[in-house]
């Protein structure tokens, strides 16, 4: 670009500046379009599964209908959304719910969020502390007092799939349900023969499958459960290898055999010693014998896979283009997803975790982001909080907090994020957000002087996440390493600073091409080169060099730049009439600094600066005299 062209830009910028009426901060058009598109919001209902997958979708509506009292059981995945272990958790489970599609007249594979404020109350009522939680749910289950399933503490495929077939056949047929497709799941005994097999079942029954179940092993419950749908045959059990020997089955290579209503005993060898393996070899035979199964049952339509949408597009673009900044969006999205979500779905607040829920409330208190409704809102919540000094339940939480919100309505200026929003659904969001709350915090707790306490934030910050963070595997590495990183030994505030950035910079390295990674927000060492130049040493050093060598002043003075308040963006939100009105001009200035680039705007400070001597030096030759006559220098301002 040329200094001409530069003069130009400058010219235009400064005549945006000043020309127009400064109250009105009338946005550049492009900005503008994008503004009235931001009402498309993401919906956050959206959950990790959908009609392409297998897994039932649970959530207040239709829990109980679905879960309790059924004469079937029910295979339930709380998880949240925004958990990066339970993203990463979720193809396992979606191919767990194909392969057990088979099974579901005896158990379904289910799930729900817990990170949709719609279904807090269910996963409050069965005490959900850790995400993804795997529960069985068996037939007939009710929920009471210490009875919210059983937890599988595995998620391995294998192992999972092995656990359920233990407790299907553990259950107790005659009391708990009442279901025909049940198999049996007695095994055979030395007295059981050929034609004892039959006695009692239904004529439909032409076969009776044995399968040798070795010690320990649960090959023959799988099996049964994977032939559910073929009526003609009947699966039985056997674990003793001498009535195996009986039934013409080797434990060693011949694992299976078929027995007809006529006595006769035909062995099968299946290709592997597994469940599925049996299940297809007798799928074979039957096939060959021009046995069908049972039509299989559809499982749920509803609800349409949401795409992104054109002013998502536009969104992210903007965003791109300004990576560092902090958005006013997101600080709003992050305070609501803790109130509204994780601290309400928590059963009961007590003892450490209440402690930590004051603390939280406290800083929050002394740094919030909000307008002036926000402000009201978060001081009330803290004053009905500290009352407690036992315990509080999430239910009482959530209702005084709606109470209050009704009352001091509106209190969010934003509904969406905007610096956290990923280029696809489920990826960013809350946590992306969460991180920007403690380090807005953290900064902001530097220039106050309320607190002496340098630990302030981050003890607010480390109770928060260990006591309410749903994401839990993040929880127990923050822990690790803020006693790595020795926390609890910050020596000031510019320390706590700086020792959350490292922190975060130490989990983004760690993060980096992980599957859960969004790929248009790579996870890099932050600030990047290109935001802030002067915070690296050797700027040239590669991003294969992990061992950069940081300017430390200036990472500082970076981040309170960015978190600044003057210098939050609102780009992108609803309803800015509810935030302090002073951050007009910086959000003009801005606009034009997303339009010019950096180097546009250093030279464009140089010009500014000459202009305003040259101006200086204009209004001291013409004006000179009259400055000594007159002794306000504004009346004189105003005439030029
Ligand atoms: C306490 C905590 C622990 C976590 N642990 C895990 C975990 O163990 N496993 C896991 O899968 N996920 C973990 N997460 C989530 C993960 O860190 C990201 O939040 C998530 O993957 C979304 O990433 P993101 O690209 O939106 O950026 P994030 O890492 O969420 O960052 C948000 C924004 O902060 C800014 N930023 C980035 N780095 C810094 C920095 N060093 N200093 C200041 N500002 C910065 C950037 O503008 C960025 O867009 C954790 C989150 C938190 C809050
Ligand atoms: C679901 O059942 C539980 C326990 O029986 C009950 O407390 C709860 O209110 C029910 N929820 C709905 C939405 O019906
Ligand atoms: C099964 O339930 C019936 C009826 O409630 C009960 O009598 C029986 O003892 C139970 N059996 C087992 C093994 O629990
Ligand atoms: C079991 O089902 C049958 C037929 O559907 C019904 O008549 C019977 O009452 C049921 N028994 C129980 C205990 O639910
Ligand atoms: C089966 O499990 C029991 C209890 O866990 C154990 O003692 C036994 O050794 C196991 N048997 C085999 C063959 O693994
Ligand atoms: C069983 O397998 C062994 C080796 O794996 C083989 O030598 C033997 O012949 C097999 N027996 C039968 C009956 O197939």
């Amino acid at each position: 670009m040329s200094v001409a062209q530069h003069l130009i830009i400058v010219t235009v910028g400064l005549l945006l500046g000043f020309l127009r009426p400064t109250s009105a901060g009338v946005p550049l058009p492009r900005y503008e379009a994008m503004l009235k598109q931001q009402s498309a919001v993401e919906d956050p209902s959206l959950g990790l599964y959908d009609d392409t997958d297998k897994v039932v979708r649970l959530n207040v509506d239709n829990f109980n209908a679905t879960v309790l009292d059924q004469n079937r059981g029910a295979l339930v995945e709380f998880y949240n959304t925004y958990c990066g272990h339970c993203r990463r958790f979720a193809p396992t489970y979606k191919v767990i719910a194909e392969h057990l599609l088979p099974w579901s007249e005896v158990l379904i594979v289910a799930a729900i969020d817990c990170a949709a404020e719609e279904n807090n109350g269910v996963c409050r009522d069965y005490e959900v502390m850790g995400y993804p939680t795997l529960r069985y749910l068996g037939p007939g289950f009710q929920p009471s007092a210490q009875h919210y399933g059983q937890s599988l503490l595995t998620q391995d495929e294998n192992e999972i799939r092995g656990l359920l077939a233990g407790m299907l056949a553990a259950e107790n047929m005659t009391s708990s349900h009442n279901n025909t497709l049940w198999p049996s799941f007695h095994t055979i005994t030395e007295s059981d023969s050929a034609s004892s097999l039959f006695e009692g079942l239904s004529s439909v029954k032409q076969y009776v499958a044995v399968i040798h179940e070795p010690e320990n092993s649960t090959v023959g419950i799988e099996t049964a459960l994977f032939l559910l749908n073929w009526p003609a045959v009947e699966v039985r059990r056997v674990q003793d290898a001498k009535v195996a020997a009986k039934f013409k089955i080797e434990p060693t290579n011949l694992s299976l055999s078929l027995v007809d209503r006529k006595g006769v005993i035909t062995a099968y060898a299946a290709e592997n010693a597994d469940s599925a393996s049996y299940a297809k070899k007798i799928e074979e035979v039957l096939r060959q014998k021009n046995i069908t199964p049972r039509p299989a049952k559809l499982v749920q339509p509803r609800t349409t896979v949401a795409t992104k949408t054109a002013e998502q597009n536009d969104l992210i673009k903007e965003v791109q283009r300004n990576k560092h900044f902090v958005y006013q969006a997101d600080l709003e999205q992050a305070i609501r997803t803790v109130l509204h979500n994780e601290v309400a779905k928590v059963a009961e607040i007590s003892g450490e975790r209440l402690l930590a829920l004051q603390r939280f409330l406290t800083v929050l208190q002394r740094y919030n982001p909000l307008g002036a409704n926000g402000h009201k809102l978060v001081n009330q919540l803290k004053d009905y909080v500290v009352q407690f000094n036992e315990q509080l339940s999430g239910e009482q939480f959530e209702q005084e907090l709606k109470r209050l919100e009704a009352h001091l309505l509106p209190v969010y200026s934003s509904t969406h994020f905007v610096g956290c929003a990923g280029s696809k659904p489920r990826l960013r969001g809350f946590s992306c957000s969460l991180w920007t709350l403690f380090h807005f915090m953290t900064v902001q707790a530097e220039s106050n002087e309320d607190s002496s306490d340098p630990l302030e934030v981050l003890q607010a910050m480390h109770g928060y996440i260990k006591n309410f963070f749903g994401c839990t595997e993040c929880a127990e590495h923050f822990q690790a390493m803020a006693s790595r990183r020795k926390i609890w030994s910050v020596p000031n505030k510019e320390e706590a600073v700086l020792w959350l950035w490292a922190a975060h910079n130490e989990v983004n390295q760690r993060l980096a091409g992980d599957d859960t990674e969004d790929p248009e927000f790579p996870k890099q060492q932050f600030p990047s080169p290109n935001s802030c130049p002067e915070c690296r040493r050797s700027p040239d050093t590669k991003s294969e060099n992990l061992e950069i060598e940081w300017n430390k002043d200036a990472v500082l003075g970076f981040l309170r730049n960015i978190h600044n308040p003057q210098f939050v963006s609102r780009y992108g939100i609803q309803r800015e009439e509810l935030l302090h009105p002073s951050v007009d001009k910086m959000r003009q200035k801005r606009q034009i600094s997303s339009v010019f680039t950096d180097m546009d705007m250093r030279m464009g400070m140089l010009l500014y600066a000459f202009c305003i001597v040259m101006m200086v030096l204009a209004f001291k030759l013409f004006a000179f005299k009259g400055y000594r006559k007159k002794p306000y220098g504004h009346d004189l301002l105003g005439k030029v």
